[in-house]
């Protein structure tokens, strides 16, 4: 099996390239951020404060996560129910970064990672794919952009999808999330040795997908 890893903070446009890059290759997509926003999402229902290591430890026996394909979209299930729908606002993304940051939740994590990369050829995207849960990865691309470029697509996203948003706040989450992810003590984001760094800032999407389908056609072969 094949693998290439698309590491990087959030809103660099992970997903959309590596969505495009795994379509492209025939590879499955894997967006690993959705197996941290599961636990996040079940952290918030069961009111433990997402900042309580021993709270998230002490739920890990009681959670199942499960990624499976609906079509060639990606669906995580927590517990046997599709959460797909509930994952991707903005306490979610704060308490998937929260717990992620708990050693336990990484290792509880990591076997589901790794068992689709066993099975099948990917393109995965997260924080720590090139770094730690695929070293072997054939191409690691370790795509960022600057923090209020970031920011304005993720606000522009957020508009267009008819959510109130302010810009400042989107900017202030955007780089807490960024200083959180990379300073932790565990598989922190960070460029892998061998990785390669893609910086979009003055870069339209599809100029960022032709460059990165590029770089790792050429590294591929
Ligand atoms: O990629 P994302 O924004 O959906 O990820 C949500 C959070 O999950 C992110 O802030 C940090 C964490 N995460 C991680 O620690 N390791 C990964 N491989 C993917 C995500």
């Amino acid at each position: 099996m094949r693998a290439v890893a698309i590491d990087g903070p959030a809103g660099a446009g992970k997903s959309t390239i590596a969505k495009r890059l795994a379509k492209d290759m025939e590879f499955i997509y894997v967006d690993t951020g959705a197996l941290y926003r599961a636990i996040g999402l079940y952290t918030l229902r069961k009111g433990v404060d997402i900042h309580d290591t021993e709270g998230v430890i002490g739920l890990l026996p009681e959670i199942q996560v499960d990624i499976k394909y609906v079509g060639d979209e990606q669906h995580v299930f927590l517990n046997g129910e599709d959460v797909n729908g509930l994952i991707r606002t903005e306490p979610v993304s704060m308490a998937a970064s929260a717990v992620s940051a708990v050693p336990e939740v990484r290792t509880f994590l990591l076997e589901t990672q790794r068992g689709l990369a066993r099975r099948y050829s990917v393109v995965m995207d997260g924080r720590d794919i090139g770094t730690v849960i695929l070293p072997d990865a054939e191409c690691k691309i370790f795509l960022t952009a600057k923090p209020e470029v970031r920011a304005k697509r993720r606000y522009d996203e957020l508009v267009a999808k008819g959510v109130k948003a302010v810009f400042e706040d989107v900017l202030e989450d955007l780089k807490r999330r960024d200083w959180d992810d990379s300073h932790r003590e565990v598989a922190p984001l960070k460029l892998a040795d061998d990785g390669i760094e893609v910086d979009t800032s003055g870069l339209e999407l599809e100029e960022s997908v032709a460059l990165v389908k590029d770089i790792v056609k050429k590294k591929l072969g």
